[in-house]
């Protein structure tokens, strides 16, 4: 069986076809860029717009009609309204228009899932790190569980605004990692809480040190202090689960400096340390679709009265029955 996967919890849009034996046959993502930072309503114009192209984009990578089709899955939280909205809608147009099931998936479990798929990580930790989530998850008593999150904002968004706030532009990841290879190590504020994090206070005092200090070793103790800050609350999850895997996930964890580090972290403890590719780390649709598949073979079976979005989807309110 094929799953066709939609992905639309905030600025990015992916559809993804993957099988029941897990070839993933298509992944395409297109991006909604604003130089102002995204306007939830805006991106789901975006995603409304686009759509139909990139659904029938990856049916055409995947070589297959819409008619070979045996199942949907969309995101269906946690995200922006407008945006999971404007998914929702497409997937279950599809699944009413072709008579073909439909299933909502938690977006975090999503990443977990392809990650699990895409690399030898059987029951990892997983450090999920992009523009709007920072959690740390693992698999506990029958659900996927938040051992550690962030308290305010995400990693990503404390990159993304320090970039904006000095001038680098948007995507702040990238061009932080590059200034911050040119720098040396600028004490910053670290903030672990016990088992979270927090970032604001590090973002306001990164902000300030660029006045009087140069940006590469501003960027270079941003990164130093925000991803050491990561990759302590996932060591302790480590320890407190007895889990000897951890994987990376989100668009953060691109980065060559946290994946060196967790890397590190992973070898001191002898545990494995695994990074999916790059298009499996961001969001997408490939994701979507297998984490469908699995919960579709499980026996899950959702009718359209449950389709609703869940903005505030939490992890651990999902029975896994895949596992
Ligand atoms: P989600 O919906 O899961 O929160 P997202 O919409 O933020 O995801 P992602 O592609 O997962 O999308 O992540 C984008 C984030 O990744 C941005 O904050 C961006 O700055 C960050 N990023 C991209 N490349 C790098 C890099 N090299 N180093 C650090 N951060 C990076
Ligand atoms: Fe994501």
């Amino acid at each position: 069986m094929l799953c066709l996967g939609i992905e639309g919890t905030a600025e990015k849009l992916g559809a993804g076809v993957v099988s029941s034996e897990g070839r993933i046959l298509a992944n395409v993502v297109k991006h909604h860029t604003p130089k102002e930072g995204i306007h939830p309503r805006e991106a789901a114009q975006h995603h409304a717009e686009n759509l139909p192209r990139v659904i029938k984009k990856a049916l055409e990578e995947a070589g297959r009609s819409l008619d070979e089709i045996g199942l949907v899955a969309f995101s269906q939280g946690p995200g922006l309204g407008p945006c999971l909205r404007t998914a929702a809608i497409a997937a279950r147009t599809i699944s009413l228009s072709k008579d073909i099931p439909i299933v909502g998936v938690n977006h975090c479990i999503a990443h977990l899932e392809i990650g699990r798929l895409a690399t030898e990580a059987e029951d990892p930790v997983m450090l999920y790190v992009s523009g709007g989530n920072t959690q740390v998850i693992a698999f506990e008593g029958g659900r996927y569980r938040v051992f550690g999150e962030t308290l305010d904002i995400a990693l990503g968004n404390c990159l993304d605004q320090f970039a904006r706030k000095i001038g680098l532009g948007f995507p702040g990841g990238p061009a932080v990692e590059r200034l911050a290879v040119k720098g040396e190590f600028l004490s910053l504020p670290y903030a672990v809480k016990g088992m979270d994090m927090s970032f604001s206070g590090l973002l306001t005092a990164s902000v300030k040190a660029a006045e009087n200090h140069r940006v590469e070793d501003v960027c270079r103790g941003l990164q130093e202090t925000a991803f050491a800050m990561c990759v302590e609350v996932a060591e302790r999850a480590m320890a407190h689960t007895g889990k000897e895997e951890i994987l990376l996930a989100g668009g953060v964890a691109v980065n060559r400096r946290l994946q060196e580090m967790a890397g590190q972290m992973a070898a001191e403890r002898g545990a494995g340390f695994f990074v999916p590719e790059k298009s499996l780390l961001g969001d997408n649709g490939a994701m979507i679709a297998w984490l469908g598949i699995m919960m579709h073979r499980a026996g899950v079976r959702h009718s359209i009265e449950d389709t609703t979005v869940r903005q505030r989807f939490r992890t651990d309110e999902v029975e896994v029955l895949w596992r």
